[in-house]
């Protein structure tokens, strides 16, 4: 059965994601480059304890982090989405985004977090977007800042430490 669709940008369709994505989620679960910045638990609790996080999301909070699909050609390129964290003890929007390795340098996480941020400010009525980033994850901040994201401190995250990137501004972003 095929995921309810959310958004739709130039490049990419974010639906949610379904069992059937069991696959998907092992082979990013696999990539040690891609899950460098996540903590050891994560990737040990396996892909059908990730998948189920992602899938009581949807049900709990109505929305969470989303397959992109490239639109030409169907190819799964990453996790793109929201999701509902705490924030040194209050609720915040956060937008993520996790691509599979052949799929980075293209612009696909920032033209998917884009949309995103704009879903969660203007359907969701969000007043802020947060983006909770370890300082090494330099291409994760790239993305931040080419979305308008700006520094606003530093939370613990997953029991690791996080900057906090945060917007409230749906980022306008040109075709390339
Ligand atoms: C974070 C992550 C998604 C960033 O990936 P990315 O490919 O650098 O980001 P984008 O998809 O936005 O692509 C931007 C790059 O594509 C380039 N690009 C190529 N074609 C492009 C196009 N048509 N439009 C826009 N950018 C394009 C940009 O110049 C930029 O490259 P640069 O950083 O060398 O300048 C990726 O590193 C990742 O998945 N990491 C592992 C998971 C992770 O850590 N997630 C974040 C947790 S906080």
């Amino acid at each position: 059965m095929a995921g309810r669709q959310i958004l739709t940008t130039t490049r990419l369709i974010l639906r949610e994601l379904t069992a059937g994505d069991l696959p998907f989620v092992a082979d990013i679960l696999a990539h040690p480059e891609v899950m460098a910045h996540y903590p050891d638990w994560i990737v040990a609790e396996g892909p059908q304890a990730w998948l189920d996080r992602q899938l009581q999301r949807y049900t709990g909070d109505g929305y969470g982090p989303w397959l992109a699909l490239r639109l030409e050609d169907d190819a799964p390129v990453g996790q793109i989405g929201l999701a509902r964290q705490d924030v040194n003890g209050s609720w915040e929007t956060e937008v993520g985004y996790l691509l599979q390795r052949p799929f980075w340098g293209h612009g696909y996480a920032t033209e998917g977090a884009a949309a995103c941020i704009r879903y969660g400010l203007e359907t969701l009525g969000c007043s802020r977007i947060v983006a909770l980033i370890r300082a090494e994850n330099r291409p994760s901040q790239a993305v931040a800042e080419r979305l308008g994201m700006d520094q606003d401190g530093t939370a613990l995250h997953a029991g690791l430490e996080h900057r906090v990137y945060a917007t409230r501004v749906a980022p306008e972003l040109g075709g390339r």
